[in-house]
């Protein structure tokens, strides 16, 4: 039996790439159907944001939690497709929000065609996400849908406000991230085994798992914006710092600071037009103090939770799929883009 088996990188690589391109010719068939009479520049708009790269992890995850629950259907792709549909969205308008110039490489679509076209693309992907969702999955996932599109526009609020405040605890961190990113991650999870007619049981890890994932995904998105390369993330490197967030390597790091240190960063923190230039100072502080090993570890932690959640797989005779979402949790952790 091969159970607890991790599946090798190159073939997890080759299924991602496989399911990528499935998915990517799901929302070309998708929009061809759907933009028949609409302006042409909804489509070019809807092109840059979604086929300048992406990693595709949220319709991976859809197509393995269908799979891992017994459901090998065609219209999982456009199931997928729907919530890489939503994943742009939120980019799109985050982008906004954190007044971002560049995502996946590209100038982020706020910058390259205005505020109008940002809202528009972002309101269209959000539409056409939740229509496609309730068609192929039914109204419980579409309840789950909403549930953490709601759940994602209370974190992004909550991170509103504790932007510029160098006092944000850890629990407030946790609290914006399991909302903004983590929600979002385990509704594909779950309303993949939603679709898969999966057992409470079933949706209940899948959720955790996705859950956990997400917390993961978002503590390594906050170290690559301190120690990413941005040719691999495609993003600015230092955008949280300039943006004021308070990510956990900083919350970490303050927390075993002496009080010189954390007088020199309050104050370096304090003005907004001098964080960029600050950047390299902060991150000795940062450094110094393990702020960087420190939140590492606990998103480690948080895959193991992840993995450990699917342990109810583990006894199936076809466990590819376990292997393969196992191995994605490690990715998780392990990427630079
Ligand atoms: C970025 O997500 C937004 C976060 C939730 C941190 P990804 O890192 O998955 O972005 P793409 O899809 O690969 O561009
Ligand atoms: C974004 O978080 C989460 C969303 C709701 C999209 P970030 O602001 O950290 O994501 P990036 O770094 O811009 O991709
Ligand atoms: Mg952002
Ligand atoms: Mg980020």
């Amino acid at each position: 039996m091969t159970v607890n088996k991790t599946v090798d990188p190159e073939s997890l690589k080759l299924f991602a790439k496989q399911t990528a391109t499935l998915v990517e010719n799901a929302m070309h068939q998708d929009l061809d159907q759907a933009l028949i009479a609409t302006d042409p520049l909804l489509r070019e708009t809807l092109e840059h944001s979604l086929f300048n790269g992406g990693k595709r992890i949220r319709p991976l995850l859809v197509i393995l939690s269908s799979r891992i629950c017994g459901k090998t259907d065609n219209s999982s792709h456009l199931l997928a497709a729907a919530f890489e549909y939503l994943h742009v969205a939120t980019l799109i308008h985050d982008d906004v929000i954190d007044g971002a110039k560049e995502r996946r490489g590209v100038p982020s679509l706020v910058q390259s065609h205005g505020l109008a076209a940002a809202i528009l693309t972002g309101d269209w992907l959000h539409a056409r996400s939740m229509q496609l969702i309730g068609k192929i999955a039914g109204n419980r996932a579409l309840e789950v849908f909403c549930h953490a599109t709601t759940g994602m526009v209370d974190g992004e609020y909550l991170q509103i406000r504790h932007t510029g405040n160098p006092n944000t605890s850890e629990q407030q961190y946790f609290s914006v991230i399991a909302r903004k990113t983590g929600g979002l991650i385990a509704s594909a999870c779950e309303i993949a085994g939603i679709f898969a007619n999966a057992s409470d049981e079933q949706i209940k890890a899948l959720v955790a798992y996705g859950t956990n994932l997400g917390i993961a995904f978002q503590i390594v998105d906050d170290l690559l914006d301190y120690l990413g390369d941005q040719k691999s993330t495609g993003k600015k490197i230092g955008q949280d710092l300039v943006e004021g967030k308070m990510t956990l390597p900083l919350i970490r790091a303050l927390a075993n600071a002496n009080t010189d240190e954390i007088t020199l960063f309050k104050t370096l923190f304090s003005n907004p037009d001098q964080r960029a230039e600050n950047l390299s100072l902060i991150k000795e502080i940062i450094l110094k103090n393990d702020g960087f090993n420190s939140a590492r570890a606990t998103a480690e932690e948080s895959i193991e939770n992840a993995i450990n959640a699917l342990s109810l797989f583990t006894d199936q005779n076809e466990n590819t799929s376990y292997a393969m979402l196992k191995g994605l949790a490690l990715y998780v952790i392990s990427r630079d883009k």
